[in-house]
């Protein structure tokens, strides 16, 4: 079996070999996902979801969208704060979401590939993707997929870790990467999962990914509007950006 390739710009010309490795990953890593990502953000993670969520506040009625929707944490959030709304979560792993099944309970939960969504276009009001983008065998590709079946205005939230930019709070940042990247994941994927590489394999993708200011720049090429982006507590280690679909035909 294949091992994911970490750095986006290797990942041409391999795309189904990469999305195999990463779906053969998630489906191992599975039964100690949560635990870890616990353990791994000191509980900011689910923080982090909900202010994620709440940055849905604003997109048109109609369906969410919660893709490569993992265990299910953010659909969740999603059911708690937007009891009223439809909700989808679509994501390539089976085992994944399987985990985490209990969590929700109106959404329909899908198997599916996030590069090529069996979903009309102009279908999802809002669209969440957590920590999902920087696994995917071409990002920009992943958000141009995101924008067709997005409605007319359409939100889009996007919670990764980016790779850190230039200034002092990306150099503090990086430093707090590097460490992480290099000791604590996979030592911690060693001991809690067995799984080291699988570890070590998402700590380089973060710091091989897109800037946030990359990805926000990615947005506004697809013709995303109101594009910002907002590092979260602490260290700016995560964030968000939000985005809305074009209104008109562009
Ligand atoms: C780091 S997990 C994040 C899960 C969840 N969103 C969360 O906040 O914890 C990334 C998820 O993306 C999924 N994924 C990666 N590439 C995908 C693709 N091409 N299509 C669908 N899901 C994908 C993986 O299976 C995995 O469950």
């Amino acid at each position: 079996m294949g091992e994911p390739i970490a750095s986006v710009g290797q990942r041409a010309g391999h795309e189904s070999a990469h999305a195999g490795a990463v779906r053969d990953m998630f489906q191992r890593i599975a039964p100690t996902y949560d635990l870890l990502n616990r353990l791994l953000s000191a509980g900011f993670d689910q923080r982090w979801r909900r202010e994620a969520v709440d940055a849905l506040e604003g997109a048109p009625p109609g369906e969410m969208l919660d893709l490569c929707a993992g265990t299910l944490d953010l659909s969740q959030a999603i059911e708690r704060r937007f009891p009223e709304r439809p909700l989808r979560a679509i994501d390539f792993a089976a085992d994944m979401l399987a985990r985490g099944r209990h969590k929700v309970r109106h959404a329909r939960v899908e198997v599916g590939d996030a590069m090529a969504l069996d979903v009309p276009a102009a279908t999802f009001a809002g669209c969440i993707c957590g920590f999902g983008l920087r696994n995917l065998s071409d990002p920009r590709k992943g958000l141009a997929e995101i924008r067709r079946v997005l409605l007319p205005g359409g939100r889009l939230v996007v919670l990764e870790f980016f790779r850190p930019a230039g200034g002092l709070l990306g150099a503090a940042t990086r430093s707090f990467h590097t460490v992480y990247a290099r000791g604590v994941l996979p030592l911690a994927g060693k001991i809690v999962a067995d799984d080291r590489d699988a570890y070590a394999y998402l700590a380089r993708s973060m710091a091989s990914f897109l800037t946030r200011g990359e990805a926000e720049q990615a947005l506004r090429d697809l013709g995303f509007q109101h594009v910002h982006g907002v590092d979260l507590a602490p260290l700016g280690v995560a964030s968000l950006l939000v985005a809305d679909a074009p209104r008109g035909g562009s």
